[in-house]
């Protein structure tokens, strides 16, 4: 088992600006040592330690270097349909992927959990409970238009970057009305009553 701290590197590539506060650090900083190398044998799971760590199965241990960009990313507001219909794309895109491109379900099922728990980590980002900044990583994003070839079948080329790679070219939009005195508990019964919205179905446990 190891316990790595998660370190939080901020650099400016363009000097036009001051950043914000100083990052809280994060406590989330155990992480279960787990190899899913060649997990039960299938020949699937080859390499899969390889893209975030053994010790880091979800990506938790991952640092952030912001980058400034020459014009500031700045949120705007749109209505929650659009929002809501573009997440689903993103969701059922991950199924597609996942019952594509992987045949064996076992494989299938560890990827998914990964992918899960991972994109699980941006609610304490939310919250500002994870000592990460609220953005999301510039690079990785840029591949976004390259996950289907032309004739809308899902491609399978190396897009040429690592799990560890995520977070080293974040971009932290401005613009949120996020407040260190008021945010945390308006943001803490927000997140309250989501999840007690949530119902499990019972072939979901
Ligand atoms: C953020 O916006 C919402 C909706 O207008 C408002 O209720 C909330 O008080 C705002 N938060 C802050 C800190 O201004």
């Amino acid at each position: 088992m190891f316990a790595k701290l998660f370190k939080i590197a901020v650099a400016s590539a363009v000097a036009v600006g001051v950043m914000g506060t100083p990052l809280p650090q994060s406590n989330k900083l155990a992480a279960r040592w787990m190899s899913f190398d060649n997990w039960g044998g299938f020949s699937s799971m080859n390499g899969f330690d390889n893209f975030y760590g053994a010790e880091n199965f979800c990506g938790h241990i991952q640092s952030q270097t912001i980058i400034e960009q020459q014009q500031e990313v700045v949120c705007h507001s749109q209505s929650i349909e659009i929002i809501q219909q573009r997440l689903l794309v993103l969701q059922e895109m991950a199924k597609r992927i996942i019952s594509e491109q992987i045949c064996e379900v076992e494989t299938q099922t560890i990827v998914f959990e990964q992918f899960y728990s991972s994109l699980g980590d941006f609610s304490g980002d939310l919250s500002r409970k994870s000592g990460r900044h609220v953005g999301y990583d510039s690079n990785i994003v840029s591949h976004f238009g390259s996950l289907q070839n032309s004739d809308g079948s899902l491609s399978s080329n190396d897009l040429g970057f690592s799990g560890s790679d995520c977070g080293s070219s974040t971009i932290v939009p401005s613009g949120s009305n996020w407040s260190d005195e008021s945010s945390p508990i308006s943001v803490g019964n927000a997140y309250n009553a989501a999840q007690s919205a949530i119902t499990s179905f019972p072939s979901s446990s």
